[in-house]
Order: structure tokens, then C-alpha cells, then sequence
């Protein structure tokens, strides 16, 4: 099938490769005439595992071509997938202007059905919106259907995810909209959904604020073990060998960031509000998050007193393992109020140290994880990493001025680094 993904960020490009993977005829679109450069010539903007070779192959096959016009995806595609960014305003809401104007422009180019498919992460509602917006706009009164179809993928193992998902939710009250999004997932054989509009957009957000509330929750969790010697690992293996709790996203830390959650969970509450509810457990998480952060700060700040002239040796930048993305990332975070309270900052991270570097130039990076340690009066793990484990500890050992080790991620094995002679703190254990 001929399908049109308009916006070729994080989402739409690996959404648009893995529909060309499957078969379909992908045109991706964005605005950024740059950006549509760099895709033709085989460059992916952003690091994701497996994507610049799924993206090459793909569009080699002739299955996948990059664009800037809506109104040529208007003409040749069935379905448009809407994928530009939903960013937040100051308040914590979102801006919905690109997905107007991205309706608008469909409208003006709209002469036969077509399928418009919403996939931005978009608050409840916005369906309607943009159903009303190419209503208004459309001159030729072609007809068309607005669809919700959220996206469920993580950073980092995005293809994966999409490939092989837990679920497709489709949100359409239309059954010749339904059957083309069938056609479309049917190459995917996954458990499909389908629901009204309003209930699918809703599902995103509930799904990622629900995570979210997961981590927050082992998070306060992990801070009671601490008061209480116990151990939150065992605590969160304990918990999710109820299979109604499950394990995942049981894995206490520094806290939650990235592109999604910290904004999601703000748009959520208020989304909420609007609605008139208050989500007040929602915003007790998202306060547990920043809790969670200024605790493990005061940690380290109790164990090695003034951090103004301290090296700490900063293992991550990004916001989780296997991206280069630094968005909301709270190993950011801990490194601007390392180099607020004056210390110096040695950092080291697998794919993120350009990005990080242009939002705090005052990093000293390191060419490799070991590096950090070079004089350093603690070392911080604050992205999980797998690798950092397989770092030669001994030899960093021998180049630290003490040999402090704070996990903020609980990566590392802590016998073993007692028994290398460090001094180790764990989150919650
Ligand atoms: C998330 C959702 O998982 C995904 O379904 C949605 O489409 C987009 O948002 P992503 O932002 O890529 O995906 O990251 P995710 O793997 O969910 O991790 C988010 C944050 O939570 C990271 O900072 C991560 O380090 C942290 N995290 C995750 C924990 O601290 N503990 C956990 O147990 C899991």
C-alpha cells in the first residue's frame, strides 16, 4: 500500500522504515529541506540501532523515498500518518501547532479519500480537531477519515519494538478507515485493538504516565530501603514475580527523562484538568522524579562534603542506554548541578558526547569510560550503560584520588566492587 508518514523525526522515520521493511511503498515528508537532503543521501539525524541500515536497504528497494511536499503525499498515498512533534508550552501543555498546520495543508491538497492517521503522541480530543480542521479547509469536500494509532516504541530499540509490538491500538469509527489500517498492520501478526477515537489517544498517555508511575513508585520504594537496610533489588524481584506486577520498569535509579515521559506525565496532568480531574497521583510522581534526583545528590554531596573543586568522573549523558539522545536526561541534570556547585566534571558516554557537549560545553570528555577516573574524587554512573560494567575498574581504581562509586543506576556489581576495594553506594540497597 502506498502510505505518506508526514514528519520524519524520532517516530516517523523509524515508523516509515519499518513499513517500506514490510513491504509497503513509504513516502517520509518533512519540512526541513536539510533534513530531506541528508535522508536522501543515507544519513539518519539520530542514533538508533539497525535504523541508517533498515533505511538504506529500504530505500534502495525503491520502497522508501524522502520528501518536503504534503501535498505530494496527498495525491499518491492512501493513508497519511501525521508525525511532527507535539512539543510542551511553559505550562506543561501541549503545542498542538504542527499537527494544525500539517491538517491544513492535507485539507488543501485533499481531492479523493484518504485515511489521516494521527500518531503524534496528541492529548484526547485532538482526533476531532483535526477532523474539524480538514473539514474546514478542504475545498474540494473529498471525503476522509482521522484515525488514532499511537506509537509504542522506545529509544533504543525502536526497530524492535515496532517490528514485533505488544499491541496495535487502532482508534477509528470507520469501518472503511478500519480496514485499510488492517491492511496496513496486517504484515505485523500482532494482537490488533481497536477502539473509539478519544479512548486510543487516551490509551498513549495513560500507558506512559503508568510507566512512569512504575519507576516513581520503585523509586520511593528504593528510598525506604535505604532508611530500612534492605535491598531494592530483591525488594523488585520479590514484587515482580507476581505476574500481575511484572518486573519491568522496576529498576530503581537516579529517575525517569527522555523525550516522553517528563513531558508526557506534565501533558497528562493537564489534560486532566482541563477535563476537571485532578490527577494528583500523577503529580506526586513526577515530584517523587525530581525527589529521587536531589536525593541522590545529597548522597553524594554527605560522602565527599563541597563539590566546588571536586573531579567527578560522569559515566552517561544520555537518558537511557543505546541512544545518543540527551532530552530531559537526568544525567544531564546531575552534571549541570556537578559544574553549578563548582566541581569539575570528566564525562564519558558511548553516543552522546556531541550532543551533550553543546548544551554544557564546560564537560571535560573523555575518550573512553576509564578516562573519568583520572584524578577524580568519586565517580558517578548516571546512564545504564551495559558496557560500564566491562570497564577496567582496577586500573580506574589506581587513578582515582579515593575510590567512591556512586551507582546511580544500580548497574554495577557491587560484591565484586567490594571486593576491588571500592566504596560503592547503590540506589535503594
Ligand atoms: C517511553 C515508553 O517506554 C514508550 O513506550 C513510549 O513510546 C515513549 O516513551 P523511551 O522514552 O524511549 O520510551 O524510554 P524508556 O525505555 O521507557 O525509559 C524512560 C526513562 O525511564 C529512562 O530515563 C530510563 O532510564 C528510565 N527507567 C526505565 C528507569 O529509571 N527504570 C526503569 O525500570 C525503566
Amino acid at each position: 500500500m502506498k502510505l505518506a508518514i508526514i514528519g520524519s523525526g524520532y517516530v516517523g522515520l523509524t515508523t516509515g522504515a519499518c513499513f517500506a521493511e514490510v513491504g509497503h511503498d513509504v513516502l517520509c515528508v518533512d519540512s526541513d529541506q536539510a533534513k530531506v537532503k541528508s535522508l536522501r543521501g543515507g544519513s539518519v539525524p539520530f542514533y538508533e540501532p539497525g535504523l541508517e541500515a533498515m533505511i538504506s536497504r529500504n530505500a534502495a528497494l525503491g520502497r522508501l523515498r524522502f520528501g518536503e511536499s504534503v501535498a505530494e503525499a496527498v495525491e499518491n498515498c492512501l493513508a497519511l500518518f501525521i508525525a511532527v512533534p507535539t512539543p510542551p508550552h511553559a505550562d506543561g501543555s501541549v503545542d498542538l501547532h504542527y499537527v494544525e498546520k500539517v491538517a491544513r495543508e492535507i485539507a488543501g491538497s485533499l481531492r479523493e479519500y484518504r485515511v489521516i492517521v494521527d500518531k503524534s503522541t496528541v492529548p484526547v480530543r485532538t482526533g476531532e480537531k483535526v477532523a474539524q480542521t480538514i473539514e474546514r479547509y478542504s475545498k474540494q469536500k473529498a471525503e476522509f477519515d482521522v484515525v488514532s494509532n499511537p506509537e509504542f516504541l522506545r529509544e533504543g530499540s525502536a526497530i524492535a519494538d515496532l517490528m514485533n509490538p505488544d499491541r496495535i491500538v487502532i482508534g477509528s469509527s470507520s469501518e472503511r478507515a478500519t480496514a485499510i489500517m488492517k491492511e496496513v498492520y496486517g504484515p505485523f501478526r500482532t494482537p490488533m485493538l481497536i477502539t473509539d477515537l478519544n479512548s486510543a489517544e487516551l490509551i498513549k498517555h495513560a500507558s506512559n504516565s503508568f510507566l512512569a508511575l512504575k519507576i516513581s513508585y520503585i523509586n520511593m520504594i528504593a528510598q525506604i530501603c535505604e532508611a530500612s537496610n534492605a535491598d531494592v533489588l530483591l525488594v523488585a524481584e520479590g514484587m515482580g514475580l507476581d505476574r500481575r506486577i511484572g518486573r519491568s520498569f522496576l529498576q530503581a535509579g537516579v529517575g525517569w527523562g527522555g523525550s516522553c515521559f517528563p513531558k508526557d506525565v506534565s501533558a497528562f496532568i493537564r489534560i486532566a484538568e482541563e477535563l476537571g480531574c485532578e490527577f494528583r497521583l500523577l503529580k506526586e510522581a513526577a515530584s517523587i522524579n525530581e525527589e529521587q534526583r536531589e536525593h541522590f545528590l545529597k548522597k553524594i554531596r554527605e560522602e565527599i562534603w563541597l563539590l566546588r573543586d571536586k573531579t567527578i568522573g560522569l559515566l552517561g549523558l544520555a537518558f537511557k542506554n543505546n541512544t545518543d539522545d540527551t532530552r530531559q536526561s537526568v544525567a544531564m541534570a546531575l552534571a549541570e548541578s556537578f559544574l553549578k556547585e563548582g566541581a569539575v566534571v570528566r564525562a564519558f558516554d558511548p553516543k552522546a558526547m556531541a550532543k551533550a557537549e553543546q548544551l554544557l560545553p564546560k564537560l571535560q570528555l573523555c575518550s573512553c569510560g576509564e578516562d573519568v577516573a583520572a584524578g577524580a574524587d568519586c565517580v558517578v554512573v548516571a546512564t545504564e550503560w551495559e558496557e560500564f560494567r566491562d570497564l577496567d575498574w582496577l586500573a580506574m581504581k589506581k587513578r582515582m584520588l579515593s575510590p567512591l562509586v556512586f551507582d546511580g543506576r544500580n548497574l554495577l556489581d557491587r560484591e565484586k566492587m567490594a571486593a576491588w576495594g571500592f566504596s560503592y553506594r547503590g540506589v535503594g540497597r
